[in-house]
């Protein structure tokens, strides 16, 4: 079976000179939940603006690797184009319209997935505003709030709700779990799996946090400096030592741990 999403060779280069992405593999095979994973600056979000066409369009270039997306190339598309297909993208900030009111930022969400494409979309489950509301009660209580008021954990349901909307086939989430509390942390991800589990929605969820995404993912792959340095099934990731040590914190010796750390992301930097 062709999977959902294949990247292949990747390579982003920005302002003529800085190689942000270099040569990236990874696919995500339908009804999946995929985990890309890595640090500040590793190259996540890069990764998924070439895949989503939310590159800006000055200054930066795809300069190598394939592209496709249920079979068909998607290399250069833009976000409208790839949105149409049925890509749908939490982004890393400006999730959501601040000025508008919950109620009006789904309505802002159930205009554009009226005009989507309707034989693309896959997840039919969520089709109105009440469907979201219904997903999401903490929302509910907030329906004529402006959308400035919203906590980090709201703000992320309103997005992950908008999305819905357009009955994505892959939803990518850029950061769920930025600047939130570690239990909301974990609820979000129990969310996002349980929304994977009954709609059999496929997900890229790209974060930081390795172990939370990980306690979800079928796949992950751990990015540094533009590059994949561990990719695997959960299973096998949550077992590799490097992973272990310096992803999950899992160190037999702190001291010891803490010092190599440091030196393993010397020696990465310049790998
Ligand atoms: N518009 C830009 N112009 C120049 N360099 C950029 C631009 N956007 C990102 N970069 C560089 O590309 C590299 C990857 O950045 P990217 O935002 O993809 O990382 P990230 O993994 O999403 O990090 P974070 O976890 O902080 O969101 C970084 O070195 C960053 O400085
Ligand atoms: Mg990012």
């Amino acid at each position: 079976m062709i999977p959902l999403l294949e990247v292949e060779g990747l390579e982003v280069v920005y302002g003529h000179a800085i190689r942000a992405i270099q040569g990236v593999s990874f696919f995500v095979e339908e009804g999946r939940i995929v985990g890309l994973l890595g640090l500040n600056g590793a190259g996540k979000t890069t990764t998924i603006r070439a895949i989503s066409g939310f590159l800006p369009t000055e200054n930066v270039h795809i300069t190598d690797g394939r592209l496709r997306f249920a079979g068909n190339s998607i290399l250069g598309m833009r976000p409208f184009a790839t949105a149409w297909l049925g890509i749908a993208v939490v982004p890393e900030r400006d999730k959501v319209f601040d000025t508008l009111t919950v109620r009006e930022n789904l309505a802002v969400a159930l205009i554009a997935a009226r005009s989507g494409n309707d034989e693309a979309a896959r997840c039919r489950r969520y089709r109105s505003i009440d469907d979201i509301l219904t997903l999401f009660p903490a929302l509910a209580r907030r329906i004529d709030h402006d959308a400035v008021l919203l906590s980090g954990g709201e703000r992320q349901m309103l997005a992950i709700g908008a999305c819905l909307l357009s009955s994505p086939r892959l939803l990518i989430v850029d950061e769920a779990s930025l600047g939130l509390a570690p239990i909301l942390r974990r609820q979000l991800f129990a969310m996002l799996a349980e929304l994977n589990r009954e709609l059999g929605l496929t997900m890229l969820i790209v974060d930081q946090d390795v172990a939370g995404v990980l306690a979800i993912a079928d796949h992950g792959y751990i990015l540094e400096n533009g590059r994949v340095v561990f990719a695997g099934t959960r299973e096998e990731l949550l077992s590799h030592g490097d992973v272990k040590e310096f992803y999950l914190g899992q160190t037999q010796d702190r001291e010891r741990g803490y010092r190599k750390v440091k030196q393993y992301r010397r020696i990465r930097r310049w790998h």
